[in-house]
C-alpha cells in the first residue's frame, strides 16, 4: 500500500469504498463514454492493488482524481492495437507481473472542477514511484489526441503531434504529459471508439525508468517526433 500527503490531499490506492466515487468522477469527466464499472474497478483491485491510485481531499474525503494501470511484456502488443486489446476490455486480466517490464497506464483522469492544481502531477509522481520501486523499465500509455478535432481540417494527426511536441500547440492532455517527461513513440488511429475530441486518434507515449533504462530502449524513436531540446 502506496500512501503520501501534502497539502490536504492524499494519494493512495484505490478501495471498495471507493468505486461509486470514481463512477461519478469518470461521468464528470467524460459525459460522452460509458464509465468504469464496478466489475472492472473490482477487477484492477483483485490483479494489481499496488497499481490503481486515487486522490483523496483529506477534509471531506472527496475523490479528487485516480489513475489506472498494469504491467505488460509489451511485446506481446501491437503499437497500432486498441486500448480494449491492451487493458483487456478494462479488465486488467492480462496484467503479466512476472514477465512483464512496462508499467501500462491506462487512466488518469482528474475533477474538471480541481484540473491545473497539480493533482494530475501527483498521480503521475506516483506511477513512477511505483516503477522505481518495482525495477520497471518504462512506463507506456496511449495519450489521446484531445485537442486534435480542433486541427482535423488541416492537420494530419501526425503533424499535430510534431507541433504539440515542438510547442507550436498545445494539447490538452499531451502538453501536460510531455512535460511529465514522457516522449511520443508513435501516433496510432483506432485507439478509443467513439471519442469525438481525438476522433480515435492517440500518440503513444514513453518515460524510462532512468535507474535501468539501456541507450536502447530509445534508439531508433521517429525523429518527427523528438523534442527540439534533445537534439
Ligand atoms: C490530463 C489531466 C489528468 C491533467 O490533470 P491536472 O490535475 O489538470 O494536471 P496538473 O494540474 O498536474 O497539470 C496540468 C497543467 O496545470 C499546470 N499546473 C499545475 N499546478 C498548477 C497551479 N497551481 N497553477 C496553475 N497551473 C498549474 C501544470 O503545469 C500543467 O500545465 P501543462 O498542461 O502546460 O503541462 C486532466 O486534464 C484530465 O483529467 N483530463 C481529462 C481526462 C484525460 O484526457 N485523461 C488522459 C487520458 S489519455
Amino acid at each position: 500500500m502506496s500512501e503520501a500527503r501534502t497539502r490536504g490531499l492524499l494519494v493512495r490506492n484505490l478501495r471498495p469504498a471507493d468505486f461509486a466515487a470514481v463512477i461519478e468522477l469518470c461521468r464528470r469527466v467524460y459525459p460522452e463514454s460509458r464509465p468504469w464499472t464496478v466489475v472492472q474497478l473490482a477487477s484492477h483491485l483483485e490483479v494489481f492493488p499496488e497499481g490503481q491510485f486515487v486522490v483523496e481531499e483529506e477534509r471531506g474525503g472527496a475523490i479528487l482524481g485516480m489513475a489506472s494501470s498494469l504491467i505488460v511484456r509489451w511485446d506481446d502488443y501491437d503499437f497500432h492495437a486498441e486500448w480494449r486489446e491492451w487493458t483487456a476490455a478494462g479488465l486488467f486480466t492480462n496484467h503479466d507481473p512476472a514477465n512483464g517490464r512496462t508499467l501500462l497506464g491506462a487512466e488518469v483522469m482528474v475533477d474538471p472542477a480541481v484540473q491545473r492544481r497539480g493533482i494530475g502531477q501527483r498521480l503521475y509522481a506516483a506511477r513512477r514511484e511505483l516503477v522505481r520501486r518495482s525495477g520497471l523499465r518504462r512506463i507506456r500509455a496511449g495519450a489521446r489526441l484531445r485537442g486534435y478535432h480542433r486541427h482535423a481540417a488541416e492537420l494530419t494527426p501526425e503533424r499535430y503531434v510534431e507541433r504539440i511536441v515542438r510547442g507550436e500547440l498545445r494539447d490538452p492532455t499531451l502538453s501536460f504529459q510531455l512535460r511529465e517527461g514522457f516522449d511520443v513513440v508513435a501516433v496510432i488511429h483506432g485507439y478509443l471508439r467513439n471519442d469525438p475530441e481525438s476522433l480515435g486518434y492517440a500518440a503513444v507515449i514513453e518515460w524510462l525508468n532512468p535507474e535501468v533504462a539501456r541507450p536502447e530502449d530509445s534508439a531508433g524513436r521517429d525523429p518527427r517526433f523528438r523534442r527540439p531540446e534533445a537534439g
